[in-house]
């Protein structure tokens, strides 16, 4: 470490243990990894921590429906984790469990916390109930006959044949599909943190500490922070996989409570077996100097690493990060990542078929540190990773290496026109650009040094040198010895991409890459190993055969699929929470699959609909109906509509009153029990979901306007 040297305690996501790693995961592990590295290279002491988030209705799901418990499903799955973040050279300094004991004892402590700081506050939610499986059901979960058209195994919530939007205890003979019997609804108490008590602290944060994207700060001052914040149900009731709350026995930690804890825990195991406390890490007057904490995050979990967890540090007078680095989506040849086109690589399936050190290139290349999303073009890949890996660095060094075999390199480093001069003084941009995770402009500077570097041996043409007898040898010892300490040099900036590659180049020449200082003075007189192939070119057959592999994979594991719907752990804010309309491949695709696209329209179909911006003016509970709420919707002047809506037990009547809702303003009115339903609310629910998502036209939409 020098003297200068930050402590900085880095993060990535928990990925959850009920699925395996893909390429789109590797967006956010590939990027931390390399700032990670950068930093250790730079000689600060920078600690990578991660764990898997185990806890959740989902991996209860699905440990029933494979017959195993679920902590032989996680731990099989953390086995696989670690297997794949391995072979993508991810260097986590530790890799923990959300399902472990520091975990649950931090959980403890940062809950006290909120009891103390009077944040806790309990009420009533409605669930379905599976009396069998003996567990609390999305609507999702329950299938029967549509009480309007009586069309057959219709979801719990609405009719795909008729449209008809209802409460499943409206349907026809409603079948749990966990167990197959009769659900009923049964109202349990929830816990709910009182986020609105920490609005200040929240405002002031969020746009003033610096830690966020302007952008991001904007984002949540426009759609969260312009209002009162709702209150967070962090419960769930028994029976439900997680830790159970030390004061409200039956009731445990909801996944998203514990995940974000992990860190927490993490840093705690990695202290206990690396020395140094966890307090000088997390403790705002932790002795050692003040620690640097970044977390890296992908854009939909940002509501709950730019509100939830600040707040939670808050309350625990815990540290808050520094820096929350939020990233995009992967699409890969311009679309989201499909099963059926094989783009849905597993990263199993890519290490099956390609160099990893190329997807961390092409990854670094295109990444500069936003928001935005990162294609993965194949084709594009193909010729980036030939023309700069392949074509411009290890070309440098199969061209001369060779020369330097027997002698190795010159003693005295010979004139080269101020090459290596030039490019040790890019090191200043490359670090700033690394620093700033503009990954894409540190590959492109470097990429510069690389063609300056060959044009000096096209110029110098050693291999012709080698044939003009030993007149020329010491101009050719010179002109090798000046490329293999440019393309060394290279190897260095690149060493934080390329950890592997850099390993190689120290095993040929100069021994282990350890610092960046190494790219500011060239090597004399070491002696140079024989080249063998760094890597080699990616050809168009490769791509094909990993996406066939794909495919396949996709068609098996879909034969192999169990009956039952498993749910994710995607939170209810999961749907409002992107920040533009790319498809992510990060979001499970159990909703589609349970629920299929409905057959092909025209536009003239869709135009028969006629979806409306309306504001909600009043809404009312419906006692008859267990599920409705009765609204009095404007769509604008004087045009105001009754519309009942089954979103009872998930959106409170005050709530609503004031914002911006979509309905389906020409639907055929409907006479229900408890009175005319003029239209219909748009609402989201699926395979997983937990609740009824209106949708929410961005700001600035007025009511009246139309969805094209
Ligand atoms: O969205 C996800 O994949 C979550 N498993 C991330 C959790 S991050 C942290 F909060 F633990
Ligand atoms: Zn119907």
């Amino acid at each position: 470490m020098t003297d200068h040297a930050r402590r900085i305690l880095v993060t990535s996501a928990l990925p959850y243990a009920n699925g395996h790693i893909h390429l789109g995961h590797l967006v956010e592990y590939i990027q931390t990894d390399i700032f990670v590295r950068f930093q250790k290279l730079r000689g600060h002491q920078a600690v990578y921590l991660c764990a898997d988030d185990t806890h959740g209705t989902a991996i209860m799901i699905r440990a029933q429906a494979e017959g195993r418990s679920e902590r032989e499903l996680i731990a099989a799955m953390r086995e696989a984790h670690l297997a794949d973040f391995g072979g993508f050279q991810i260097g986590f300094d530790h890799y923990g469990s959300t399902d472990s004991e520091a975990n649950r004892r931090l959980c403890g402590a940062i809950w006290q916390s909120l009891r103390a700081r009077g944040l806790v506050t309990s009420r009533d939610v409605q669930q379905l109930y599976d009396t069998k499986a003996g567990v609390f059901l999305a609507d999702r979960f329950v299938r029967g006959t549509c009480p309007r058209c009586q069309a057959a195994d219709q979801y719990g919530d609405s009719c795909e044949q008729c449209g008809a939007a209802y409460t499943p205890a409206d349907l026809v003979d409603p079948v749990s599909t966990l167990s197959g019997t009769r659900p009923e609804v049964r109202t349990a108490e929830h816990l709910f943190v009182t986020l609105e008590q920490m609005h200040a602290f929240l405002d002031e944060w969020t746009q003033r500490s610096g830690a966020l994207d302007p952008r991001i700060a904007n984002y949540l001052a426009g759609h969260f922070l312009c209002d009162p914040l709702r209150d967070w149900d962090i419960s769930r009731p028994a029976p439900y996989f997680g830790f159970e709350i030390p004061d409200a026995p039956g009731h445990y930690w909801y996944v998203w409570f514990d995940a974000p804890i992990g860190y927490l825990a993490a840093t705690s195991e990695w202290c206990a077996a690396n020395g140094g406390s966890f307090e000088s890490w997390w403790h705002r007057d932790g002795s050692a100097p003040a620690a640097e904490i970044h977390h890296f995050i992908g854009k939909d979990i940002t509501y709950f690493h730019t509100l939830f967890w600040p707040a939670m540090l808050e309350a625990a007078g815990l540290a808050l990060p520094k820096q929350v680095h939020i990233h995009g989506f992967l699409t890969v040849n311009g679309q989201k990542m499909s099963k059926s086109r094989g783009t849905f690589l597993l990263a199993r399936t890519y290490l099956d078929h390609l160099d990893p050190g190329m997807l961390r290139y092409y990854y670094a290349a295109k990444l500069s540190g936003g928001i935005d999303d990162l294609d993965l073009n194949l084709e594009e890949f193909t010729a980036k990773v030939n023309s700069d890996l392949v074509g411009k660095v290890v070309n440098l060094a199969s061209r001369t290496a060779r020369w330097l075999e027997q002698t190795g390199l010159a003693t005295d480093y010979p004139a080269d026109g101020g090459l290596f001069a030039a490019a040790a003084a890019d090191g200043t941009a490359i670090a700033e650009a690394y620093e700033a995770c503009d990954f894409a402009r540190a590959m492109r500077t470097i990429m510069q040094a690389a063609d300056r570097a060959n044009a000096y041996v096209d110029a110098e043409q050693p291999w012709k040198l080698a044939k003009a007898g030993p007149e020329s040898a010491a101009k050719l010892h010179d002109v090798a010895s000046v490329a293999i300490n440019l393309f060394r040099q290279i190897a260095v900036y690149l060493a934080p991409v390329l950890p592997a590659f850099a390993t190689q180049v120290g095993d040929l020449v100069g021994g282990p890459i350890l610092s960046w200082e190494e790219s500011q003075r060239p090597l004399t007189g070491q002696p140079v190993g024989s080249f063998r192939s760094l890597m080699r070119r990616v050809e168009p057959a490769q791509i094909e055969s990993m996406l066939a592999a794909s495919l396949a994979q996709a068609k098996e594991s879909q034969a192999k699929a169990p009956t039952l719907h498993t749910a994710t752990n995607q939170p209810p804010t999961k749907g409002t929470m992107s920040m533009d309309s790319a498809a992510s491949p990060i979001d499970s695709g159990e909703a589609l699959a349970a629920e299929p696209l409905a057959p092909e329209c025209t536009i003239d179909d869709f135009m028969k609909i006629d979806l409306r911006v309306a504001r909600v003016l009043a809404a009312e509970e419906v006692p008859e109906a267990k599920k409705l709420l009765k609204l009095t919707i404007s769509l604008g002047g004087d045009a105001t509509r009754t519309v009942f809506a089954g979103i009872k037990g998930f959106h409170t009547p005050e709530s609503l009153v004031g914002r911006l809702v979509v309905v389906v303003a020409n639907l055929a009115p409907r006479q229900m029990k408890f009175g005319l339903s003029e239209g219909m609310v748009a609402a989201a629910s699926g395979a997983g979901a937990t609740g009824v998502y209106l949708l929410s036209p961005d700001s600035g939409a007025l009511p009246g306007m139309r969805l094209h």
